[in-house]
């Protein structure tokens, strides 16, 4: 019986605490989002100067990746979780309706940029400026750049 009683704790305890060891907390989660855009925005930057040689394959990652992105950041940003190690400006906060107007046109162009589909170094470059666009704009209104 004690061991019934064992298991069924667990069962009932373990879906509680799951999401708390496979959710490292907003503010890393939206940090390693922005990492990743920081890497792929190196990585297609240096293909469209002939740094890195171009690969239509990495490039449609690079999309695809943004995609991903977009979709998940906008979650990662709950009331309370402005405090920290952040970057990121009240006006996320004070500001809700620019902020998802921001987000949902981050959205919107990468999912435009991705479904391009490119072949070409061209044709990444045009897909590619449409979603960076959104990097600065983004950031001249909600991130506070502390370096
Ligand atoms: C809709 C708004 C928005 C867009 C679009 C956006 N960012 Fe950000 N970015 C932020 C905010 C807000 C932060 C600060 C997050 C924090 O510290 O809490 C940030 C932080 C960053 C960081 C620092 C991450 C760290 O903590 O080390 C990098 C790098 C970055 N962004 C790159 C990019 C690139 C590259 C793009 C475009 C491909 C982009 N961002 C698009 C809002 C945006």
């Amino acid at each position: 019986m004690r061991m019934l009683a064992a298991v069924l704790a667990t069962a009932i305890i373990l879906p509680a605490i799951a999401p708390a060891v496979a959710f490292a907390g907003p503010l890393e989660d939206r940090q390693a989002i922005m990492k990743g855009n920081g890497r792929d925005t190196k990585l297609g930057g240096d293909m469209l100067k002939g740094v890195t040689p171009f690969d239509a394959a990495v490039a449609n990652k690079i999309l695809a990746n943004y995609v991903a992105a977009a979709k998940a950041f906008p979650g990662r940003f709950p009331a309370g979780s402005n405090g920290g190690d952040t970057e990121a400006s009240p006006a996320i906060w004070s500001k809700p309706a620019e902020w998802r107007a921001a987000t949902t046109k981050f959205q919107t162009d990468t999912i435009a940029a991705a479904a391009t589909k490119v072949s070409t170094q061209p044709e990444f470059g045009k897909a590619f400026g449409m979603v960076t666009a959104n990097c600065k704009s983004c950031h001249e209104g909600f991130r506070i750049k502390k370096d």
